[in-house]
């Protein structure tokens, strides 16, 4: 289906749409804190628009389920089309979930560890479920199954829901989400750049460059 960048900076978005490979843009609370404390929200998320194409993921960071609702609609209305709204998964989450999908908005279920978890949002109409890799790692556990049953039990019940593998921390990781079904990757710039990288590539084409500037020149 894609792969999607994992930032909310606006210059390497450009920089990397560039290259033809990528079809959306997740963002969190997180990725905009640190890469842009001072930023207003509405203008970050217009200019990232401004240079990428496909769906733009905007979490929420409200946790009262009317205020959620109210940040979802302020959100959608930037762009209704391409704007997705990353739900972060809860009891209230699902509840917003619903909502959402009744008026017809993109959604992103976020924070998902578990298949239990993604299915259920999944059955609530989501458009996107994300996994994120790194952080079940980081508790001890393998994602792969969690990747591949979450998978074969969307495929198997028919759910329109696709899923998203983010929390990559290694290069690595990528290529293990896409092997066990992850429908979209979402990798940060620096992961993508080490997915172009490759030791033996850049000596193959130094020594086919260097053989053609020293062929031996007719008179
Ligand atoms: C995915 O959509 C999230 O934005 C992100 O990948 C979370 O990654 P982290 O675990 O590095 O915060």
């Amino acid at each position: 289906m894609g792969l999607f960048i994992d930032s909310s900076d606006p210059k390497e978005i450009k920089d990397l749409y560039a290259w033809g490979v990528l079809s959306g843009v997740t963002t969190n609370p997180l990725i905009i804190a640190r890469e842009a404390p001072d930023a207003d929200l509405a203008e970050r998320i217009r200019e990232i628009l401004s240079v990428s194409h496909g769906d733009v993921s905007v979490e929420l960071t409200t946790e009262a389920e009317g205020e959620m609702i109210e940040e979802s609609l302020q959100y959608h209305a930037w762009d209704p089309q391409r704007i997705t709204i990353k739900v972060p998964f809860s009891e209230t989450g699902l509840r917003v979930l619903h909502q959402l999908v009744k008026r017809g908005i993109k959604t992103n279920v976020t924070c998902l560890m578990a298949m239990n978890q993604a299915y259920l949002a999944a059955l609530a109409g989501a458009t996107y479920v994300s996994l994120f890799s790194g952080r079940v790692r980081d508790m001890g556990y393998d994602v792969r199954p969690v990747i591949a049953s979450t998978r074969e039990i969307l495929d198997r019940e028919h759910l329109a829901s696709k899923i998203i593998v983010g929390s990559m921390r290694h290069l690595m990781d990528v290529n293990e989400a896409l092997e066990a079904g992850a429908h979209v990757p979402t990798v940060t710039p620096p992961i993508l750049r080490k997915m172009v990288w490759n030791p033996r590539t850049i000596e193959t084409i130094a020594e086919f460059n260097n053989a053609w500037r020293s062929r031996p020149k007719k008179r």
